[in-house]
């Protein structure tokens, strides 16, 4: 079994990507990732440093110049807003919208239920979107990619709008979906809010549109948080 997973290849593969907007410096300049497991992984960078640009890439939403972009299943992208992305107005007309085509009735019902189980969403097929949470609307969004198969998901600041409570839920439930023994998923998670590296499998920083090398999420949380005043750094 750990052979097996020695050999398998990576969930997701980036191959010095070039991307720019138009005009000025690019915004990926020959950027390489690569994801080694399925897992929850975390990628910071300060402003306009590019990740953003790059969950872009790899969702497929834009081309890259040169590079090569790999990615062993279907990508979903989840915005920091999800009031982006859902679109129709109960939650499971919502959950529909992303299913691959062909399914009967009866199965796109399962699939809704199942899909809001592991959520933790259970019975609110038919609750109206505008009802939710700002927590519970970004677990239905979640949900949608679930529903629709995605094996990789790109989640861009998911917790930025979220009170305390609802962001450990987020979390949480990211991190279980990631480390389940059967079927685990891969993340990639975008971050600003250092306390939540503690716990990924692993974090890289991007820096003008570049990629630094893998570092224990904990370690890289030391290094980055700013030290209370008056304290010099030993
Ligand atoms: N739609 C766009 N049109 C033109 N330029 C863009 C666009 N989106 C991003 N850029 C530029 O690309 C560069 C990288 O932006 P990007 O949004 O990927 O950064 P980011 O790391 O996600 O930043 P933040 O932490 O603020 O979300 C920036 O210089 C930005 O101005
Ligand atoms: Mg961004």
């Amino acid at each position: 079994m750990a052979a097996a997973q020695a050999s398998a290849p990576p969930p997701l593969l980036v191959d010095k990507v070039r991307f720019g907007w138009g005009g000025g410096r690019p915004a990926l300049n020959g950027c390489s990732l690569r994801l080694p497991r399925p897992g929850l992984w975390m990628l910071v960078g300060s402003n306009g440093s590019g990740k953003s640009t790059l969950l872009r890439l790899i969702a497929g939403l834009l081309s890259s110049e040169s590079g090569r972009i790999t990615a062993t299943s279907k990508p979903a992208l989840v915005f920091q807003n999800p009031d982006h992305q859902l679109l129709l107005p109960s939650c499971g007309s919502d959950l529909q919208l992303g299913m691959p085509a062909g399914l009967s009735h009866e199965q796109r019902q399962a699939r809704v239920e199942l899909a809001l189980e592991r959520v933790g969403l259970s019975g609110m097929a038919l609750r109206p979107i505008h009802t939710l949470s700002g927590g519970q609307k970004q677990r239905l969004a979640i949900a949608g990619a679930l529903a629709g198969d995605a094996g990789l998901l790109l989640l861009d600041e998911p917790t930025a709008l979220l009170d305390p409570t609802s962001q450990q839920e987020v979390l949480q439930l990211i991190r279980r979906l990631c480390s389940r023994s059967e079927a685990p998923l891969t993340a990639l998670w975008i971050t600003h809010r250092l306390e939540e590296l503690d716990l990924c499998d692993g974090a890289v920083v991007m820096e003008k549109g570049q990629i630094g090398p893998w570092q224990p999420g904990p370690d890289l949380r030391r290094r980055l948080t700013p030290l209370p005043q008056g304290r010099a750094k030993r």
